[in-house]
């Protein structure tokens, strides 16, 4: 199940139409499934003025209601046949007789919902069927437990639904008791189904379907089986808070958020096997859950992600089923995702580019790592993408680098990188302030930085070739993204103007550059937000 969220219930309205309207679009004889209810109203007032600015055509459009009381006349203004004529069909270039609504006012239900089935079935199937959810989980009339029947079919109301609705009537007694329903399977035969959820009074049942499994207590939850759902809800209805994880070789980091911002947070020790690994992120994950009310997990990993299973070379992952175990252990809906990508994903939606559409993510570390948003969204691919550190900048004497290829930009700019080329000119200078730093063989980023604030000119020379090399990777990272703005993060940014003055003026065309604000804490919020 896709699953979009919307700030509000507007947005909410406006998705949901245009993805109804892709479907006319792509297909003018398209068969749709409709609901009634408060949360479709929305969506049908978005497609009547697409129809009435002649950017839509239902002209030849087929719909088939989900339901109808039973018994009721259609000019009860209860009725879902008067809802749809006010709603949708009187606003639209509907035809008449492309509009099927089970008929309330028949003497003979249980035919009527048979001829029901037999029309959908000769109009060719529900190409795209429209949801609402009830407070119980019911769709359509399909209540919990007792009426799961498979096709269209009549229905008893439950209590529950019973008072929902009586909002609509001047008094409980005057709801009526039966409908005539499509049956689950009626819904899951449709090729695709959008489910939209509004209000906190659908809080709920959303992270119940999220997050259980499959149960007739939830009819909803029989959507899982479909392959094509996407739930559609806006903030109210999904505010569970959502919890980050980012697994790093030393540290595993934890992040909660909820309703944008960061509740809690803590770290602890990375486990030396898979297994200690496993066992302590369910056992944290189990704890926290207790105490916030989780909706999703996302966790971000380094290596190589396919299927939820990962295989890494800095952690003892090798084709681990990650997101399938966390998911069954912990009972909650989790994504996983590179911890790369993540950090990238963090920066976007928490961090100092927040503003951005599009960035470019990259790490000056022990390599160079990196994530690559477009649109809001982590660019993907079936392989492994983003390795950024390891395009080529220098073709000819290139170093080696341990991927197999010379020349990759992490064996020039990558803190390591950085530290050895330093201490490699310390050598040759002896009589050089860098040379002096060098204690127990060793050479820090900061005492080159230290140095060059003590003029020494061998640590400048350094400092100014790594800050031309690391322009031109990031010149050609934007002349293949063209984002906003590239962050950079990792130990080399605590320099801060120091680093950021000398390099933006080698970056073409003026483009932003920006040190991350939030460097570590990126990837575990990146991670909730997958
Ligand atoms: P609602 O009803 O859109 O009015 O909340 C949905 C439903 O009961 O299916």
């Amino acid at each position: 199940m896709r699953i979009i969220t919307c700030d509000t219930y507007e947005e909410l309205s406006k998705k949901a139409a245009k993805i109804v309207a892709s479907q006319i679009t792509l297909k003018p004889d398209s068969v749709l499934g409709l609901a009634t209810g408060s949360t479709p109203v929305g969506m049908y007032s978005a497609l009547a003025k697409l129809c009435k600015r002649g950017e839509l055509d239902f002209s030849e459009v087929k719909t088939f209601n989900l339901d109808e009381y039973y018994p009721i006349s259609k000019a009860n203004k209860q009725s879902y046949d008067y809802f749809m004529r006010k709603n949708l069909f009187s606003k639209i270039n509907i035809k008449n007789e492309n509009v099927h609504i089970p008929n309330g006012e028949t003497t003979d239900p249980k035919k009527e919902c048979e001829d029901y089935e037999k029309q959908i079935k000769a109009s060719g199937g529900i190409d795209l069927q429209v949801l609402g959810i009830g407070q119980n989980g019911h769709i359509g009339f399909n209540e919990p437990d007792a009426s799961l029947n498979s096709y269209t079919h009549l229905a008893n109301l439950s209590e529950n639904t019973i008072s929902a609705n009586s909002r609509f009537f001047d008094t409980p007694s005057e709801v009526p008791k039966q409908a005539m329903t499509m049956g689950i399977s009626t819904i899951l035969n449709a090729k695709k189904i959008i489910l939209l959820a509004s209000g906190a009074n659908k809080r709920r049942v959303v992270s119940e379907l999220i997050n259980g499994g499959i149960n007739t207590s939830i009819p909803a939850t029989m959507l899982k089986t479909h392959p094509d759902v996407t739930l559609i809800c806006d903030k109210d209805a999904y505010i569970g808070a959502k919890l980050g994880i980012d697994i790093g070789g030393t540290n595993i980091k934890v992040a909660v958020i909820d309703s944008d911002k960061v509740v809690y947070k803590c770290h602890f020790k990375t486990g030396a096997t898979e297994e200690k690994i496993l066992s302590s992120l369910i056992e944290k994950i189990k704890s926290i859950n207790a105490s916030f009310n989780i909706t999703t997990v996302g966790i971000g990993t380094p290596g190589i992600i396919k299927n939820g299973k990962v295989t890494s070379a800095n952690l003892p992952f090798s084709d681990t089923p990650l997101q399938s175990i966390i998911a069954k252990e912990t009972g909650l809906c989790t994504t996983v995702d590179n911890d790369a990508n993540c950090a990238a994903l963090g920066e976007v939606v928490f961090g100092n580019t927040k503003d951005c559409e599009n960035i470019v993510l990259v790490t000056l570390g022990t390599g160079i790592g990196g994530g690559i948003i477009m649109h809001r969204q982590i660019l993907h691919s079936n392989n492994n993408m983003g390795e950024i550190g390891h395009f080529v900048i220098q073709a000819e004497n290139g170093r080696p680098c341990k991927c197999g290829q010379h020349g990759c930009w992490e064996q020039y700019c990558s803190m390591t990188a950085f530290i050895k080329d330093a201490k490699q000119l310390a050598l040759e200078n002896p009589d050089s302030i860098l040379f002096g730093m060098i204690k127990n063989d060793k050479l820090s980023g900061k005492d080159i930085f230290k140095a060059i604030d003590c003029g020494c000119e061998v640590a400048q020379k350094v400092f100014d070739r790594y800050v031309r090399y690391l322009a031109l990777g990031i010149n050609s990272l934007v002349n293949i993204f063209g984002p906003d703005a590239v962050v950079l993060a990792g130990g080399v940014t605590e320099q801060g103007d120091k680093l950021l003055n000398p390099l933006k003026r080698l970056i073409k065309n003026d483009i932003r550059i920006e040190i991350s604000d939030l460097q570590n804490d990126a990837g575990a919020l990146g991670a909730a937000m997958l």
